[in-house]
């Protein structure tokens, strides 16, 4: 069966914002994080500490993209390390970007691998078993504050240069990012190209080395397949799931690629099946509109469409 309660990683203001062109104010993304924490969302991945002159290289995604977006980190991160209720994560890719977070008050960090070895080098600018040295490094850091360590696998079925990743290849990532110290495991179908088909082979394999308490998904809507997906991963027993307020973001990578699954319509879904998230899903219509109008456009939760009309 399906799990009672599904602990849902907000991810909207970092993996939603990221992918912004259109530099939100800090205090924009502030108010933001707030209103999704007063929601009762447990977990809202507030920023990231990634270099905001990095440009993604491998892909054509037009020469004016960079992480620029997320060069307020620390202003983000002062302004709400003090809110309760929730825990507020941030992105860390080496220890230059886990002593700047800790320096702004984050209490816990995500370090992100990929199991594409293109991706690797594109997103981070060095190879798998590079960056898993480097995250090494993060983690003794990280342990010696008892700071948490979240760990992400990107690219988990495709990626857009290597096509399909065999699932052994994410097996062996999660599981040495586990080794490592991460307490969660978040498995990222960044490009969204993964059907219920190619996620169970992929949780199988992944499964056989890392138990399904610490593993979390994260689906991108690509291809409209990210509902479904969920519905299989907790029926294989993961109870956590990442998810971007009015479905925020993008990949980059991926022309025209929509963006992480909306969190009203993962809520809208759960309350369905009759499972516990301790979400207030007006309270979080309510942040999803506030970002989507400073944003000028429509939601991209069907959920938050629909609930608005009637
Ligand atoms: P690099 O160029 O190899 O780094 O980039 P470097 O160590 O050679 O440093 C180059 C410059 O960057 C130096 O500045 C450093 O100080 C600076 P300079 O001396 O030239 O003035 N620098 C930094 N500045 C701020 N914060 C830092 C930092 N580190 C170095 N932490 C690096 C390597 C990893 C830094 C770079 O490639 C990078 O920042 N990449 C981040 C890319 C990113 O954010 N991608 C998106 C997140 S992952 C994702 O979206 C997938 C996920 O959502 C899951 C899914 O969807 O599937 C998680
Ligand atoms: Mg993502």
């Amino acid at each position: 069966g399906i799990p009672k309660f599904v602990k849902i990683v907000e991810v909207g203001p970092r993996d939603g914002l990221q992918n912004e062109k259109n530099i939100v104010p800090t205090s924009i993304k502030v108010e933001l994080i707030r209103r999704l924490v007063s929601s009762g969302l447990p977990v809202v991945e507030a920023t990231s500490f990634v270099s905001p002159k990095w440009v993604p290289q491998t892909y054509s995604m037009g020469n004016d993209y960079c992480w620029m977006q997320l060069a307020d980190a620390t202003d983000v991160m002062k302004a709400v390390c003090d809110l309760e209720n929730a825990r507020l994560p941030v992105l860390t890719p080496n220890i230059k970007g886990f002593e700047a977070a800790v320096a702004a008050g984050a209490k816990e960090i995500a370090v992100f691998a990929s199991a594409s070895e293109c991706f690797s080098k594109s997103n981070i600018n060095c190879s798998i078993e590079e960056s898993l040295v480097r995250y090494h490094a993060v983690c003794h850091a990280a342990k010696e504050l008892s700071v948490p360590i979240r760990g992400y696998v990107s690219c988990v079925v495709g990626c857009p240069v290597e096509g399909a990743i065999p699932p052994s290849k994410v097996a062996y990532v999660a599981k040495e990012l586990y080794r490592m110290g991460c307490f969660e495991i978040s498995l990222g179908d960044t490009i969204g190209v993964g059907t219920p088909g190619t996620v169970v082979a992929m949780l199988e394999a992944v499964m056989a080395v890392v138990p399904a308490e610490k593993l979390a998904v994260h689906f991108h809507d690509t291809y409209g397949q990210s509902l479904p997906n969920i519905l299989v991963s907790l029926q294989m027993g993961i109870s956590t799931v990442d998810s971007s307020v009015a479905g925020l973001g993008g990949c980059p990578y991926a022309k025209g690629a929509s963006g992480n699954v909306a969190t009203e319509d993962v809520v809208y879904m759960l309350n369905g099946l009759g499972v516990k998230t301790n979400v207030d899903l007006p309270k979080l219509m309510s942040a999803g509109d506030f970002i989507s109008e400073h944003l000028g456009r429509q939601s991209g939760s069907k959920t938050a469409v629909a609930l608005s009309r009637v």
